[in-house]
């Protein structure tokens, strides 16, 4: 092997002066990797003197052994030296520039999840528990969707319910608008479906209002609809009541009563008792001590058969639940503009 003839012949000395020189010369961390592989690298110029020591006659082997091995120490010794005293030399120039390395470190700043998010998370996990798959739908809609699917045609008094909010852009002629509530996912989902049907359908929903403690212009609502052979008012019931007590223990107040939307027969609405004057009116709940947090009924059965299925078979529920009004209540917050408003302080309690 051509490196163990010439290993024998190479100078030591020489050597060692050689290294000392170009270490002393090497400027940064890439010149000292350079020079390390140049010397001490598997084809390095020590390497190949201790690999070629076993050509050697054995004095002359134990001799020039000894001598190899000391310099290779000296040789590793010296790259740790150098290594450290260039560390030192960046740092001192960092120091030059202004960095003061006894100020504390900065913390990083950590996000979370926003409330309305945690609460809405926490919400579909009951639903999903329940055996509810979520599924999502467009944020623009059509007014076929929105309303007249849900037989709110277009000179419908329930109309006035649900101020829209209407795109100057239309879908092949169609009006377009931002969804007034999450009930277009209903008749979108029977369309591509057959019952047995159970989902949950979260998301926006936007409405031309007059902002108060519990209305904003943008808020978020969960669609429930459950559709099969011989389903109820109690199968309603029931699992909204599940969900109540799942969102906020045996103790809170839950009240049912009558509401109408076109969409169901029979309607009602579902409230739940102001956390904050706990029933005696205060301005969060509109001085009514309930705060109402969904609207529900039995999917009215001229919808059932639009979407052709047989409604001597089939019954079906719906509820269109408000995500920040439940929000509101479980975190006690008095007012629902502020989960919007973008203030840290605010935001980072949760
Ligand atoms: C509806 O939106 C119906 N689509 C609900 C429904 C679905 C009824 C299925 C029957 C069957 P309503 O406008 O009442 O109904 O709104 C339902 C819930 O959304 C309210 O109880 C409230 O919790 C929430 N909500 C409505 N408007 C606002 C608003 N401006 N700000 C915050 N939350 C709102």
């Amino acid at each position: 092997m051509p490196h163990t003839v010439n290993s024998a012949s190479i100078d030591l000395t020489e050597l060692a002066s050689t290294a000392q020189r170009e270490l002393d010369a090497a400027a940064d961390e890439a010149a000292l990797e350079a020079w390390r592989i140049a010397y001490l690298g598997r084809k390095g110029r020590l390497t190949l003197v201790l690999r070629g020591l076993g050509e050697l006659p054995i004095e002359e082997r134990r001799r020039r052994g000894d001598e190899a091995n000391k310099l290779k120490d000296a040789l590793e010794a010296a790259l740790e030296e150098k290594r450290s005293a260039l560390q030192r030399a960046r740092l001192a120039a960092m120091v030059e520039v202004g960095l003061d390395v006894t100020l504390p470190g900065r913390r990083k700043r950590i996000g979370r999840l926003h409330p309305v998010t945690q609460t809405l998370r926490q919400m579909l996990s009951i639903f999903v528990g329940m055996g509810f798959s979520v599924v999502e739908g467009p944020e623009v809609e059509l007014d076929y969707y929105n309303f007249q699917a849900l037989r709110i045609p277009e000179d419908h008094p329930a109309r006035d319910m649900q101020d829209t909010l209407w795109l100057e852009t239309k879908a092949n002629g169609a009006p377009l608008l931002l969804r007034t509530h999450t009930s277009p996912n209903q008749a979108r989902f029977m369309e591509q479906h057959q019952p047995p049907i159970r989902i949950a359908v979260p998301g926006k929903c936007y409405r031309h209002e007059a902002t108060d403690a519990s209305r904003e212009w943008m808020f978020t609502q969960i669609e429930l609809l459950a559709v099969d052979a011989g389903i109820s008012m109690a199968d309603l019931k029931g699992t909204l009541f599940e969900f109540a007590k799942g969102m906020f223990g045996q103790d809170r107040k839950v009240r049912f009563r009558c509401d109408y939307f076109p969409f169901v027969e029979p309607g009602v609405d579902m409230a739940i008792d102001c956390f904050l004057c706990g029933g005696t009116g205060c301005r969060t709940c509109r001085g009514e001590g309930w705060i109402e947090v969904l609207g529900a009924g039995m999917v009215h059965p001229e919808i059932l058969s639009n979407m052709g299925y047989d409604t001597d078979r089939y019954t079906g529920f719906a509820a269109g639940i408000g995500v920040e009004r439940i929000a509101l209540l479980r975190h006690g917050v008095e007012d629902i503009r502020m989960f919007y408003a973008n203030d840290l302080r605010f935001l980072e309690q949760f």
